[in-house]
């Protein structure tokens, strides 16, 4: 079960990277810098370039939908769901999800060739600023959502969070601890935090 939820996070972070990067390459490098010039010469170049990034995008929004799932599944089997503040919590997850859909629909379409996605293209500087705009706050929101679940008040101290997610039967190493905790902070899992 360790090694599954390292899996997961990597997937997250790396599909995190790949879409928030790629897209945030094209608006601030490639677009700003006017790249590819005018003409039959930018048309050739940016359809080279659209069926790559289109595949980047594809392959982020799958390893961010099967993780983002998956983490969602285990938290609420696990009983993590109730520990954590209620509202504030479950809030910000409705609304970082809300979020992800609203940009995995725009990144689809600015790296799509059907009509609507031409037509969005024509428009990139615009469509592209507000899809890096809304990823950039879905990871504020994350980042909100691992801070709230750590120095939640809801957390029973002698029942970690990250424990119960992942039926205990044996005690963490100082380098597990320290690759599933980074960041600890009191009110955090402490270091005899189990896991599976
Ligand atoms: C644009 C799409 C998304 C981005 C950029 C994004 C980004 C992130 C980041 C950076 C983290 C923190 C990762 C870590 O520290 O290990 C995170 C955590 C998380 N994400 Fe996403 N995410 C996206 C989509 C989704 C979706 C679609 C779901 C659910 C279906 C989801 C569910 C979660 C959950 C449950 C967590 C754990 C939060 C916690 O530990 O309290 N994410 N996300």
């Amino acid at each position: 079960m360790f090694w599954l939820l390292v899996i997961f996070r990597w997937m997250h972070i790396l599909g995190t990277i790949a879409l928030v990067g790629s897209a945030l390459f094209y608006w601030q490098v490639l677009l700003a810098g006017n790249v590819f010039g005018s003409g039959d010469n930018a048309n050739k170049a940016w359809q080279s370039l659209r069926g790559r990034w289109a595949r980047l995008v594809m392959l982020s929004i799958l390893l961010l939908l099967v993780s983002g799932t998956a983490n969602t599944f285990l938290m609420v089997k696990s009983g993590e769901f109730k520990q954590v503040p209620a509202g504030v919590y479950h809030g910000l997850l409705a609304l970082k999800i809300g979020l992800a859909i609203v940009v995995f629909l725009l990144m689809s379409f600015l790296t799509g060739k059907t009509a609507v996605a031409q037509r969005l293209q024509k428009n990139m500087q615009l469509w592209i600023s507000i899809s890096v705009i809304l990823a950039v706050l879905v990871v504020m929101l994350a980042g909100i959502m691992k801070s709230t679940s750590c120095t939640s008040s809801n957390h029973d101290k002698s029942e970690p969070v990250l424990s119960l997610r992942h039926e205990p039967t044996r005690l963490l190493s100082p380098c597990e601890t320290a690759m599933i905790f980074p960041f600890q902070t009191v009110g955090c899992a402490p270091q005899t935090a189990t896991f599976s």
